[in-house]
């Protein structure tokens, strides 16, 4: 199947859709801006915890007490994260996904002020516990977004419009670094502002979402009103005979009914979900731990030590490096398996590691390594968007039925969430401690994560969930499983259909 925009001709795309889908992808651009607001203002922020200390207590702040600080303002986002997605499942059939998402934004509102009024009030605690609040947002948005975009989708573009969660992520980060230029918000006086910019999309998402329809599956499936339903569908299609739509919702609703849900502890006890609940953790493992966000959140301050002259440029050029490479993996993954690319990712990030440790190890001597480093920094970054970045999702969504997949989702989320934290909190200490050859722990991860995935993570496009059991159950403690890199099926989608409807 092709790109799946294209097939947009296909279907009557009204208004009222597209606002639907712009209202609820604008949470996933707000964790994007998130994610790289806090990496280009890092020296005005500290300077800012120092003066403050220097206030209240008369003495410049201790360095360590500095770091501590710093590295826990940018790490507590991710605790925030972790909670939130936790309850995700809950908070949405509750509340419908709609208003989830309208309630959802007094996290950000209240996080965005928490943090832009913390130099008025000289008070390092309202960033901290504003860092926390949006945590909370963008745990929520992360699984919402995609929840609701999926639903209200027909299945046709279904694929195309998953992507555009992923695609509003990396936007945000980039105008995030955008934003973040000295002439811009990054500057001396402005950086409260450039924290408090995120309550925009916010207000933007709560006037918008009282003219989106609630999701038609929603209220079908959970709700069981039939009637809404068909109004929802009537107002997003712009049809006026929706019954092969309620028909196909009929269909899903009865096959989720034959399927048991699954709980957090079966899935560990069970012997049929032990292998693939292991595997899925350990790839959001390997996407977390691979040091990506070592780049998104400190990438300023390690181009710095890097030599390189305009380092916020440089975290810039990062940015965008990083969205044209998810706009190629989009067509990779049609193309490849997963299991290769992401091999292709683990092992290409893994090499641009060893490089970026040898140029900073030879800087002193040879002053052109800064562009080396530079260079292997960016391919870093392009090589997590072809395989560590998206992948690990497409596993946890394909490796698990309907059944068992919402308690695979959480404990995904939970471990992705928890890694994202020690990376944000840890990196700033070894990093001191390391100084160089802080990147080659990751490439040692890397290295391990690789050869995890050879040896036991078998491919799964194109294939159905009993074929993926018998692909376990046949190589018993999963040996090699066969790489199937010359069956470029086409008889799925592209982004194995119901992924996002759980
Ligand atoms: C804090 O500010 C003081 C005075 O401006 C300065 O001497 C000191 O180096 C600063 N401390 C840190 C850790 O940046």
């Amino acid at each position: 199947m092709p790109t799946g925009f294209q097939q947009l001709g296909g279907e009557t795309v009204t208004g009222t859709f597209v606002l639907s889908v712009f209202t609820a992808v604008l949470g996933s651009l707000q964790f994007g801006y998130n994610i790289g607001v806090i990496n280009a203002p890092q020296k005005r922020i500290e300077g800012e915890y120092n003066a403050t200390w220097i206030h209240r207590y008369g003495a410049p702040i201790p360095a360590g007490t500095l770091t501590s600080l710093w590295s826990l303002s940018v790490a507590i986002f991710s605790i925030g994260g972790m909670l939130s997605s936790f309850c995700v499942g809950f908070v949405s059939e509750w509340l419908g996904r709609r208003k989830a998402m309208l309630i959802n934004n007094m996290f950000a509102f209240i996080g965005g002020s928490l943090m832009a009024f913390s130099k008025l009030c000289r008070s390092f605690e309202m960033l901290i516990l504003g860092r926390f609040v949006i945590g909370v947002y963008c745990g929520l948005a992360s699984g919402l977004t995609p929840m609701y975009v999926g639903e209200i989708a027909p299945t046709s573009l279904r694929g195309a419009l998953g992507t555009l969660h992923q695609l509003a992520i990396v936007t945000g980060i980039l105008i995030a670094q955008i934003l973040g230029l000295d002439q811009l918000l990054g500057s001396e006086d402005l950086w409260p502002l450039l924290l408090g910019v995120t309550v925009v999309p916010t207000v933007l998402q709560m006037s918008f979402l009282p003219f989106c329809p609630e999701s038609p599956r929603f209220l079908y499936i959970v709700r069981c009103q039939e009637h809404q339903a068909k109004r929802g569908l009537k107002r997003l299609t712009g049809r006026l005979d929706v019954g092969d739509m309620l028909a196909e919702m009929k269909e899903e609703k009865r096959k989720m009914e034959m399927e048991r849900k699954v709980s957090i502890l079966e899935l560990f006890r069970s012997p049929v979900y032990r292998q693939p609940i292991i595997i899925s953790i350990l790839l959001q493992l390997s996407q977390q731990l691979s040091g990506i966000n070592a780049i998104f959140y400190y990438s300023t301050s390690i181009f710095m030590k890097a030599g390189v002259q305009s380092p916020v440029y440089a975290t810039i050029g990062a940015g965008v490096v990083n969205c044209a490479f998810t706009v190629v993996s989009l067509f990779l993954i049609e193309r490849m398996g997963r299991r290769t690319l992401h091999m292709i990712g683990l092992g290409g990030m893994c090499v641009c590691a060893v490089i970026m440790t040898a140029a900073l190890a030879l800087l002193d001597s040879i002053p052109w390594m800064s562009y080396i480093s530079m260079l292997a920094i960016y391919s870093f970054v392009a090589f997590f968007e072809v395989g560590p970045g998206p992948i690990p999702w497409f596993f946890v969504a394909e490796l698990f039925s309907q059944g068992p997949r919402p308690a695979a989702m959480a404990v995904a989320g939970f471990c992705n969430w928890t890694a994202n934290f020690i990376v944000g909190m840890c990196f700033q200490y070894v990093a001191n401690l390391c100084g160089p050859y802080v990147f080659l722990i990751f490439a040692a991860l890397l290295l391990f994560f690789l050869i995890f995935t050879f040896f036991r993570v078998p491919e799964t496009r194109g294939k159905t969930f009993d074929q993926i059991a018998a692909d376990f159950h046949q190589h018993g403690e999963g040996g090699m499983i066969d790489m199937d890199l010359n069956k470029l099926s086409t008889e799925l989608e592209p982004f194995g259909g119901d992924r996002d409807l759980n």
